[in-house]
């Protein structure tokens, strides 16, 4: 069976982890984030929790030789034999050359890789980031666009949803300066390598996962 690996690139809070979540459903296929990975690390202040911490609430890139072996690990896993989607990763170029590396291994002709960069303009990054609320679990909502059911309570587990660190305004900044300056050459990059597929990250979460069925299908 070939194996199906989709990469998203977009801006923070363009919608990544929203689609992401979606297209797992639908394939059965793990979402590798190394930002929920670090945040899991983070919440059971684990050694490399403890480390990550203050590197992330300040908007900053945790370093390269950490992120690579967290997916380098994460990789292996019997349930990323079928395919795979990467969701924030790569992030630089070091990254990116890494993850070709890594493809170049793992992959054959039959496979199916497809990448997509989510657009959004600064002006709603902020909303979306301000409205923002998550869980512990991993559920994320949005306070005017994806509200969960019963005010502050997570849908999913029942717990209390609450704001992220890095979605401060200032910390929010950064983060996007950041995306400028680090993540959005290598769209460029690995847009003269394969195809990237452009999405428009201002619809309504049904339609971007509709316009993203429907160049899976194609
Ligand atoms: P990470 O967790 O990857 O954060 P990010 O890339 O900044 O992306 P976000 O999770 O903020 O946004 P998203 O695009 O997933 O949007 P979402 O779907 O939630 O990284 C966090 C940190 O970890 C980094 O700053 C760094 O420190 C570290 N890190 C991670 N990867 C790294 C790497 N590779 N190398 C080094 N360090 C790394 O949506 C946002 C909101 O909008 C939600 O409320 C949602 O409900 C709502 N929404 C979504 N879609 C729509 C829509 N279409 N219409 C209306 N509302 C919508």
């Amino acid at each position: 069976m070939p194996k199906k690996i989709f990469i998203f690139f977009g801006p923070p809070g363009s919608g990544k982890g929203t689609q992401t979540d979606m297209l797992a459903d639908k394939f059965k296929l793990p979402v590798i984030s190394p930002g929920e990975l670090l945040r899991f690390e983070e919440d059971r202040k684990t050694k490399l929790g403890e480390k990550v911490a203050g590197i992330m609430d300040n908007g900053k890139l945790v370093s390269d030789s950490i992120i690579e072996k967290m997916i380098d690990k994460r990789l292996a896993k019997k349930d990323a034999r079928k395919g795979f989607i990467l969701d924030g990763f790569p992030r630089d170029e070091d990254q990116l050359h890494f993850l070709i590396r890594k493809l170049e291994k793992i992959t054959s002709p039959q496979d199916q890789v497809f990448t997509f960069l989510i657009h959004l303009n600064e002006a709603e990054v902020k909303k979306r980031l301000g409205g923002r609320r998550v869980c512990d679990c991993g559920a994320a909502y949005h306070l005017k666009y994806n509200p969960p059911k019963k005010r502050g309570i997570c849908d999913v587990c029942g717990k209390r949803i609450y704001i992220r660190h890095d979605d401060k305004p200032e910390i929010m900044a950064k983060r996007l300066k950041l995306y400028h300056k680090q993540t959005q050459i290598l769209t460029k990059k690995f847009g003269s390598i394969g195809l990237i597929h452009k999405i428009d990250g201002r619809k309504k979460i049904k339609e971007i996962h509709r316009d993203i069925m429907k160049i899976i299908k194609s």
